[in-house]
């Protein structure tokens, strides 16, 4: 095998590589007719999840929230945002239409690996503690009504079946977490326990996940908003349904009509997503294997896993890295999607980002310009996949409500995104990994249009903002 390498580097064989990159680009196609087919799907998925619990692999979690913020809130609030790499401690004073955000801090803490697959006692005392020493910080311009206790909201982004709007079970863990005993047990009733270890009086007064919430930010400045979705460590949607459209309700009818749906679509799977050998061998060797299928093909969890994937096979079958395989590579998760954007994202001409990049990460020294428009070209084949995936599954949740074509009212059906806060809290130190949220998602909004114009000649509405996508955290 290594005389045929060597025959090949010094021939400059490059059919192998081509070979490898064309059978990528085949499998990973995404056509429209192919989107057209996952948003049917997905909406047909929404219909069987609404309809009895287990119907679909689309949980379709019904949230308690049957009311939407309006701008009109006043008070202080504390939130806590558990989820991903890190998690965040937050206080909010509102001030009503006028006031808005009159005054917010925040402090964002990373999350020792050791505890996401430790027990659950470590975790919450962890989480309690930073929110101990957060809530001892509170300053002068923030006004508690006196006798008043403190209230949190507690953000916490997997799926949670609840029963009120202030309790839930776990259902499973997602995204790198896998933490014994927390299954099947309510995590406010852990939280609280903590809390109250931790000598602090505060009560958790609402359970959401971050889908929920980033809808409840959208419409706190836009009522137009109808739908949220996340691009994050994981990936997930959430959208406002009639309450009479779902069958398997059958609590009273909320007064708005309304309730709010975490679908966990991150679990959605269909036959007719474009999936490849590299995604079967990454679900395998995952911690949820034959679970989260969608995310597994979107979020940022995994998009730099796949890469590397990929490379590998491009080192031992075509020897794009020389001779021998770097053995950095052949660690998991070792290239994460942030440094896949960045080099994703390089435009300098002699791809010195790419260079930088494979040298740092994955121990590659010298390669070739062609061999970084080689990896820049598979960056590419996997980001647009998950993007154009993402806007199908946002075709699918307006088909599902009726909002895929133009509302005679003329009133507009605006998405509210989080392009994934880890992302967007690097955009202090690197404008790199910034452009890589906003163009992901700028990705998912062209496509989204696109495709409804291809579907029915309508398209998004624009934001009040400017922008069409509200994000979160910019
Ligand atoms: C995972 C979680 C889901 C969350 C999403 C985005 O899919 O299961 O609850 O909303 O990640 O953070």
């Amino acid at each position: 095998a290594l005389v045929v390498r060597n025959r090949m580097r010094s021939s400059g064989n490059w059919a192998p590589v081509v070979a490898v990159v064309k059978e990528l680009e085949e499998r990973c196609a995404t056509p429209v007719g192919k989107l057209r087919q996952v948003a049917d799907a997905m909406a047909v998925e929404m219909h069987a999840g609404l309809a009895s619990e287990g119907g679909s692999k689309l949980k379709m979690l019904i949230s308690y929230v049957d009311n939407l913020p309006t701008g009109d809130e006043t008070g202080l609030f504390y939130a806590l945002d558990l989820g991903g790499t890190n998690f965040r401690v937050l206080r909010v004073q509102l001030g009503g239409k006028e006031g808005r955000v009159a005054k917010q801090e925040f402090e964002e803490v990373s999350i020792p690996p050791h505890l996401m697959v430790g027990g659950s006692d470590e975790l919450f005392d962890f989480i309690a503690s930073a929110l101990a020493k957060f809530v001892a910080s509170e300053g002068e311009d923030f006004h508690l009504p006196v006798g008043r206790q403190r209230e949190l909201g507690f953000t916490f982004s997997f799926p949670v079946r609840q029963i009120s709007i202030a309790s839930g079970t776990l259902i499973k863990w997602t995204k790198g977490f896998n933490i014994d005993g927390t299954v099947g047990e309510d995590v406010v009733a852990e939280l609280t326990r903590a809390i109250e270890r931790q000598g602090l009086d505060m009560r958790v007064s609402a359970l959401v996940n971050d889908t929920i919430g980033t809808l409840a930010g959208g419409r706190y400045y836009d009522n137009d908003v109808v739908a949220a979705v996340i691009l994050g460590t994981g990936t997930n949607a959430a959208y406002v349904e009639r309450a009479h459209a779902i069958p398997k309700w059958h609590g009273l009818l909320p007064k708005s009509g309304e309730m709010v749906i975490n679908m966990e679509w991150g679990n959605f799977r269909s036959s007719h997503l474009p999936t490849t050998d590299y995604d079967q061998a990454l679900d395998n060797e995952s911690l949820n294997p034959g679970e989260q299928i969608f995310e597994k093909l979107i979020s940022g969890m995994y998009l730099g896993e796949i890469l590397r994937r990929v490379l590998l096979r491009l080192a031992k079958e075509a020897s794009i890295f020389g001779d021998s395989v770097p053995p950095k590579l052949e660690v998991p998760f070792i290239l994460r999607t942030p440094v896949m954007s960045a080099m994703h994202h390089d435009t300098s001409p002699d791809l010195k980002v790419v260079g930088t990049k494979l040298n740092e990460v994955v121990g590659i020294p010298d390669t070739s310009l062609k061999t970084r428009k080689v990896v820049i070209q598979i960056c590419d084949i996997i980001a647009k996949r998950g993007a154009r995936l993402a806007a199908a599954g946002i075709v699918g949740i307006l088909k599902k409500i009726g909002r895929d074509t133009a509302v005679k009212d003329g009133s507009k059906a605006v998405i509210a995104m989080d392009a994934g806060k880890r992302w967007i809290r690097h955009r202090c130190s690197s404008p790199c990994s910034f452009s890589l949220s906003v163009s992901r998602a700028c990705t998912v909004l062209k496509d989204v249009n696109l495709m409804l114009r291809k579907l029915d000649g309508s398209h998004l509405a624009e934001g009040k903002k400017k922008r069409e996508f509200i994000y979160r955290g910019c």
